[in-house]
C-alpha cells in the first residue's frame, strides 16, 4: 500500500456561502488544508474590506475546535470598485486578492464586471500594490459557444491585460482547455492556474451519461477529452504555474436536480483524495508536492506549510450526503462510490 506526506496542502479556490450551509462545509475545507482563497460570489458580494472582515469571522466560526485554518479573503469587483479602498484593504491585511467575475458568467456573477475597461484603474493600482487578480475567465456574450468561452477569453482579455499591465499577477482560475494551458505556459511567474479535481477526472461525456447528470454541471463546464488530458499533464507537470484549488461549490440539492439547476461540484470531503486519485493514476505521485503545497504559496508569496500530513492508498467509500441542518443536503463528488485514497491515521 502507497502512502505519501507531504506539507499540509492549502486549496486556492473555495465557495463557502454563508448561514446554514457554511456551517456545514467549513470543516471539511479546514480539515484537509491550512488556507484557503475564499470566493466572494455571496449576496450581495464581497466588495469591500468590512465585508470581508466579517465574513472571514464567520468563517473562522465555523472552524473545528483544535483545527487551524486560515481563510484568505478576496474582493469581488464590479464596474463600481474603488481603487484606494480596494488596495487600502489589501494593505491592511483583509485582501489577499481580487476575483473578476465578467458580468452573468456564473453563480451570483450579476454584479460583475461588464467590460474590463471599465476597471482599468483598479488594475492599474492592484499592479502597484502587489494584488494579484483572480480571474473567472469566460467571455459571456450570447454569440460565443458555451464550450469556446474559455478560449475566447484568453484572446479577447486575458492577453490585453497581460499586456497592458505587465506587473499584474493574475491567476486564471479553473482553467479548462488547452488553449488556457497554453497561456499559463507562456507566462511563467505572471500568470498561474488553479485546476479543479473534476476537469481531471471527467471530460463533458459525464454530463450526459446515461441520463443529464446535474452533479456534473460546473463553469466552466467540462470539456473533450483533450482538454482533460492537457489539464492532467499541467497539473502533474510539478511547473510552478498550476496548484491546486478546488472550486468546491455547494449547492442544495434540490437547487441541482431540478428544472435549471445550479452550476457546482461539491469536492470539499474528498477534494485532496480525488486529486491523489488523479496523480497515481498519470504515475505523478511524485509531483503531488509541488501542485498540492508548494506551487500555492510561492506564487501568493506566502510560506509552505511547516505541518505534514500523511494519505494512504486505501479506499474509503463516500456513503452520504452532507446534511445542511433545515434546509436540505449536499451531494459530494465520488457520492456513492469508494475513493482510493484516504488520510492517515
Ligand atoms: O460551477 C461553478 N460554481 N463555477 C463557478 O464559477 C461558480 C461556482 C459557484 O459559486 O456556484
Ligand atoms: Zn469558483
Amino acid at each position: 500500500m502507497r502512502t505519501i506526506t507531504i506539507p499540509r496542502p492549502d486549496d486556492w479556490h473555495v465557495h463557502f456561502r454563508d448561514g446554514a450551509v457554511l456551517k456545514s462545509v467549513v470543516p471539511y475545507t479546514a480539515r484537509a488544508f491550512g488556507r484557503a482563497i475564499v470566493m466572494p460570489n455571496l449576496t450581495p458580494p464581497v466588495t469591500t474590506a468590512a465585508m470581508a472582515a466579517a465574513y472571514r469571522d464567520r468563517i473562522l466560526a465555523a472552524v473545528p475546535e483544535g483545527v487551524t485554518f486560515t481563510p484568505l479573503m478576496t474582493c469581488y469587483l464590479t464596474d463600481g470598485t474603488d481603487p484606494a479602498d480596494l488596495v487600502a484593504g489589501h494593505r491592511d491585511g483583509v485582501f489577499t486578492a481580487a476575483k473578476l467575475y465578467p458580468a452573468h458568467a456564473t453563480t451570483n456573477s450579476h454584479f460583475g464586471v461588464t467590460n474590463i475597461a471599465a476597471i482599468r484603474p483598479v488594475l492599474a493600482a492592484m499592479e502597484k500594490a502587489g494584488m494579484p487578480l483572480l480571474t473567472h475567465g469566460e467571455v459571456t456574450r450570447a454569440d460565443v459557444d458555451i464550450f469556446d468561452r474559455e478560449a475566447r477569453f484568453v484572446e479577447e482579455v486575458l492577453l490585453p491585460t497581460l499586456k497592458d499591465f505587465p506587473g499584474l499577477k493574475i491567476v486564471m482560475e479553473h482553467v479548462t482547455t488547452e488553449e488556457a494551458v497554453a497561456v499559463v505556459r507562456a507566462h511563467p511567474g505572471r500568470l498561474g492556474a488553479t485546476i479543479t479535481p473534476q476537469h481531471l477526472l471527467y471530460n463533458r461525456n459525464a454530463i450526459f451519461q446515461g441520463g443529464l447528470r446535474p452533479h456534473m454541471y460546473c463553469l466552466p463546464v467540462l470539456k473533450r477529452e483533450k482538454h482533460r488530458l492537457a489539464l492532467r499533464a499541467a497539473a502533474s507537470s510539478g511547473e510552478a504555474s498550476f496548484f491546486l484549488g478546488t472550486d468546491t461549490a455547494p449547492h442544495l440539492k434540490h437547487l441541482k436536480e431540478c428544472a435549471c439547476g445550479c452550476a457546482g461540484v461539491f469536492s470539499a470531503p474528498v477534494a485532496v483524495e480525488a486529486y491523489l486519485k488523479v496523480f497515481a493514476e498519470e504515475g505523478a505521485l511524485d509531483r503531488f508536492e509541488a501542485f498540492a503545497s508548494r506551487n500555492g504559496p510561492a506564487f501568493y508569496g506566502l510560506p509552505v506549510a511547516t505541518e505534514t500530513v500523511t494519505y494512504a492508498e486505501t479506499g474509503r467509500f463516500i456513503a452520504e450526503s452532507v446534511e445542511v441542518p433545515g434546509e436540505g443536503t449536499l451531494v459530494p463528488l465520488f457520492e456513492g462510490e469508494t475513493v482510493g485514497w484516504a488520510r492517515s491515521p
